[in-house]
């Protein structure tokens, strides 16, 4: 079954599909992704789909009237700035936790006047597609936060963010319940001010990908590669194009099917001028086997996730 890159995308309601800077999470046998929804009181909207292709709604899983409930981490609690208007929560990223038996969502938090509290928020919820429950957003050691990824690595979580206003990318491995960060694990790449994190563990490599800070406006997507994440990732290289065909990353997906196992760019194309009227595109990698990774552009994609098998 085809997608089609830069189309306007909808779920099986017919309804356009709200979910940007998002992630996708595989959890009971279907998908679910999630993102941003900047409609109304929405702040995350879920979609669930079994295929990749066909998306149903869930729900809004974040709004402006979400249940709130403080942790032990002082955070601010507010899901409304001081005049009374939407706070902006950006890129949210879900993660099931086993041990908790919770899903764990983390995303950037600025209060929806000025870009500079530059911190990151937690919610939680028993299911995939609940309510979440949110639990404020704070500055990791007072650290400032803003475009982020969550990434698990066996039964370790990271949190990965741009800090000191996104000259650093910081790597902070969680907490056991995933409710706070534990340590700041890796500073990378200081001073080259990359935004829109998305990771993928490939063949026993760490694959790290994401863009240059040039606010709506796409530019040149850089990968790097760890063998160890704490150890660090080597030197940023291109790939795709100076725009990344006109996106910036939101995640890297895993197809992982009965025959093969295939992985995807998810990319935002912003509409700078109405944010509403943003696309989609999902991009075949292919790594050759030499450290290098290749973005394929390619209009149509066709994915079966029954077998892993992908095609454009
Ligand atoms: C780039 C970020 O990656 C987006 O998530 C968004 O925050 C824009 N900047 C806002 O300018």
């Amino acid at each position: 079954m085809k997608i089609k890159n830069g189309e306007v995308w909808r779920d099986t309601d017919g309804n356009v599909l709200h979910a940007h800077g998002g992630h996708i999470l595989f959890y009971g046998g279907l998908y679910y992704w999630y993102g941003e929804d900047r409609r109304d009181d929405c702040y995350v909207s879920c979609y669930s789909s079994p295929d990749l292709v066909n998306w149903t709604f869930r729900n809004h899983v974040l709004r402006v009237g979400s249940p709130v409930e403080p942790t032990r981490v002082r955070s601010d609690l507010r899901l409304k700035n001081d005049n009374g208007r939407k706070v902006n929560l950006e890129r949210p990223k879900v993660l099931y936790n086993e041990r908790s038996g919770k899903f764990v969502m983390w995303m950037h938090y600025e209060n929806g006047s000025d870009y500079r509290c530059a911190a990151a928020a937690v919610a939680e919820c028993d299911t995939p597609d609940g309510d979440f429950v949110y639990h404020g957003s704070f500055n990791p050691f007072g650290e400032m936060s803003r475009d982020c990824t969550l990434f698990l690595d066996g039964d370790r979580a990271y949190f990965f963010s741009a800090s000191r206003d996104n000259a650093d990318m910081h790597m902070y491995l969680l907490q056991e319940d995933w409710l706070n960060v534990e340590r700041l694990a890796g500073r990378f790449w200081p001073g080259e001010y990359r935004e829109a994190p998305a990771l993928v563990k490939k063949d026993g490599l760490y694959w790290f990908f994401s863009s240059f800070c040039t606010g709506w406006a796409p530019n040149q997507c850089r990968y790097a590669v760890s063998p160890r994440l704490e150890d660090g990732f080597g030197m940023l290289r291109d790939t795709g194009d100076e725009t990344t065909y006109r996106s910036q990353p939101a995640f890297i997906l895993t197809v992982n099917g009965s025959e093969t196992v295939s992985y995807i760019y998810v990319g935002d194309r912003w509409d700078a001028g109405n944010y509403f009227n943003s696309r989609y595109v999902w991009y075949p990698l292919e790594f050759p086997g030499d450290g290098s990774v290749r973005m394929v552009e390619c209009d149509e994609l066709d994915i079966d996730a029954a077998t892993g098998r992908i095609s454009w």
